[in-house]
């Protein structure tokens, strides 16, 4: 049985104290969920927030990290600093740093093998826009994302990394996949995992879905038996709407 995991992606959103007042809240309802928990508040909070989620089960990721350990990287974070302020999760490859920052599958590669190279698990972000989906080519595109991505991951490794699926045109626009749309997606990137590796660890793979997940459509895409969980962007971002989320089967 894979176990539900709810992760939230704050994105650029949140002061320290906006991070730790969110937490606070958050703790009081979501410390006893019985699903796997994580946020990822920006860089600047991540040293409060992991102090403000001492003895909580909710985990804590960050959003992105450098492809290089140390050195001469102006701007750049490396895991060892991600590690230091408290993260034990890494968002990889979001579609956001894909489009925006022109981050390739070779270099999202690259910080994926870094983190998992210092036991920093991994949520690896796959997808495709609405033109690639238009022109047929989902299986294409996230396919070559999947293999790409996961290029030299070993298999003993792969126990640390999660994978999700964030179809573009879904992502904060109020347009979600429907659950068949979604888990058609889940169930090929299965199973070219099984293809990859085995056949154990495609069920044992937990694939998130995100884009536009909301407290009213967390249940119909959880009931779908290839949809192990939701990386939640605008709604995580409100405990009112959050632990909703996390609570779908409730
Ligand atoms: P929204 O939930 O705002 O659509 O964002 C999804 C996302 O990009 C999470 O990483």
């Amino acid at each position: 049985m894979r176990q539900p995991y709810i992760a939230g992606n704050w994105k650029m959103h949140k002061t320290i104290a906006e991070t730790l007042s969110t937490i606070m809240a958050l703790r009081k309802d979501l410390d006893k969920s019985g699903h796997k928990v994580m946020i990822a508040p920006p860089f600047t909070s991540l040293q409060a927030a992991a102090e403000a989620l001492k003895g909580s089960s909710i985990l804590l990721g960050a959003q992105n990290m450098a492809a290089e350990e140390q050195g001469a990287h102006t701007g750049e974070i490396s895991v060892l600093m991600l590690k230091d302020a408290g993260a034990g999760v890494v968002i990889l490859g979001h579609s956001e740093r894909r489009s925006l920052y022109k981050e390739e599958d070779s270099l999202i590669n690259k910080k994926v093998l870094l983190a998992l190279k210092h036991a920093l698990p991994v949520i690896l972000c796959v997808g495709e826009t609405l033109t690639q989906r238009e022109q047929g080519q989902v299986e294409k595109v996230v396919g070559e994302q999947v293999e790409k991505g996961l290029a030299q991951v070993g298999a003993e490794n792969l126990k640390m990394v999660t994978i999700a699926y964030e179809p573009v045109w879904a992502i904060g626009t109020g347009k979600n996949a429907t659950p068949e749309d979604a888990d058609a997606v889940h169930a090929f990137i299965r199973g070219l995992v099984g293809k990859l590796y085995s056949k154990q660890a495609a069920e044992d793979l937990i694939i998130q879905y995100g884009g536009s997940v909301k407290p009213d459509n967390v249940k119909a895409l959880m009931s779908m038996p290839n949809i192990d969980g939701a990386l939640v962007g605008g709604a995580s971002l409100k405990p009112e709407t959050f632990v909703p989320i996390v609570e779908f089967n409730k």
